[in-house]
């Protein structure tokens, strides 16, 4: 089966990106998995200044995934201009990277977008819109509010032509309008999801981590990824990437069956650091095994599209899992 898959004026030579805060800058990976197999990856979320982050604990795990409040540490703008970056530029060849950027305020998203645009070593950006709003009375994620939507996406569309990713909540109700709206900003891409909020408490009632709430993956969100996916396959003809739970090839399979064209693997590195290349190498040797043409063969077109739909086998089987 052909993985490679064109997408943002680029080819990717696989499907399969490491999701954002879950492989550092990609260094952190190299020495444990070799990243010249992967699709891509996002790096860690990048503030405008350098973040130290929440107090430890920062990560709990539970039977189905687990919570992590890290408060977006990271080296801040000029860091991952000066060091990040280039290291990627001269260290990965065939990955397509995007960079990752948070911040509170619409003017920190735009200035860091204008402030890394002319740097080497990455494709594209991805805007993590899971954070708070502080301009705004009560200080809700971006994701969640429409207008601040709009206003990050066009910001952020006026000062790159590079490939624009936004990244949307799991627990929007309003999933199908923030869609259209991050469509007509000018985004280029959507992912699908961020983590979802949650609490873990010990017995005597106090929180695991020590910033309290945080924020759920693993497991248990794939089933919230793959519906939101499902959502906004039918609201945009934009690509997405699904992302939520990845920990298996089939897993892949099923975002792309939702509508998916890319997805990224993230809590699942943590157990092990070398599942995005497990699930590459197992999903071409399944597509092989049944037939499959392409990856791009089993992307759930948007409607209108008329994509080629699988030309082999159609239902997967639980019991394919291995
Ligand atoms: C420890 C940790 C740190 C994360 N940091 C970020 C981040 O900086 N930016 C971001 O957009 N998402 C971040 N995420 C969310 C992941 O990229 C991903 O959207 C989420 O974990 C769901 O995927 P998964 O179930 O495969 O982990 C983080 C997740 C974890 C577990």
């Amino acid at each position: 089966m052909r993985l490679d898959i064109e997408l943002f004026g680029a080819t990717f030579q696989n499907p399969v990106l490491l999701s954002s805060g879950t492989c550092g800058f990609g260094r952190e990976l190299a020495d444990v998995l070799d990243l010249e197999v992967l699709g891509g990856f996002v790096t860690k979320s990048v503030t405008l200044e350098p973040r130290a982050g929440n107090p430890a604990p920062r990560v709990a795990e539970f039977g189905a995934g687990m919570l992590n409040s890290v408060g977006l540490a990271n080296p801040g703008l000029e860091v991952v201009r000066r060091e990040k970056l280039p290291w990627i530029r001269d260290n990965v060849r065939l990955p397509r990277v995007f960079v990752s950027v948070a911040g509170e305020r619409v003017e920190e998203y735009q200035a860091l977008v204008e402030g890394l645009n002319d740097a080497d070593g990455f494709l594209g950006f991805e805007l993590n819109l899971s954070c708070p709003n502080v301009s705004v009375v009560g200080g809700r994620p971006f994701a969640l509010d429409p207008h601040a939507v709009r206003s990050v996406v066009e910001a952020c569309r006026a000062r790159t032509e590079r490939p624009l990713l936004a990244k949307l909540a799991p627990n929007d109700p309003a999933l199908e309008s923030t869609v259209g709206i991050a469509t007509d900003a000018g985004a280029d891409g959507l992912t699908l999801v961020n983590t979802l909020p949650g609490v873990l408490l010990h017995g005597d009632g106090t929180p695991e981590l020590g910033a309290g709430p945080g924020g759920m993956s693993g497991p248990a969100l794939r089933p919230t990824g793959l519906l939101a996916v499902s959502r906004a396959r039918r609201a945009t003809r934009l690509p997405l990437v699904g992302v939520g739970g990845v920990s298996h090839f089939l897993d892949a399979v099923a975002y792309a069956r939702a509508g998916a064209s890319l997805v990224q693997v993230g809590t699942a590195n943590f157990a092990d650091p070398r599942a995005g290349a497990r699930i590459v190498r197992d999903l071409g040797r399944w597509g092989t095994r049944r037939g499959v043409r392409s990856w791009s063969d089993l992307v759930a077109p948007a409607p209108g599209d008329h994509g080629v739909r699988p030309t082999t086998g159609t239902r997967t089987r639980m019991s394919e899992r291995t």
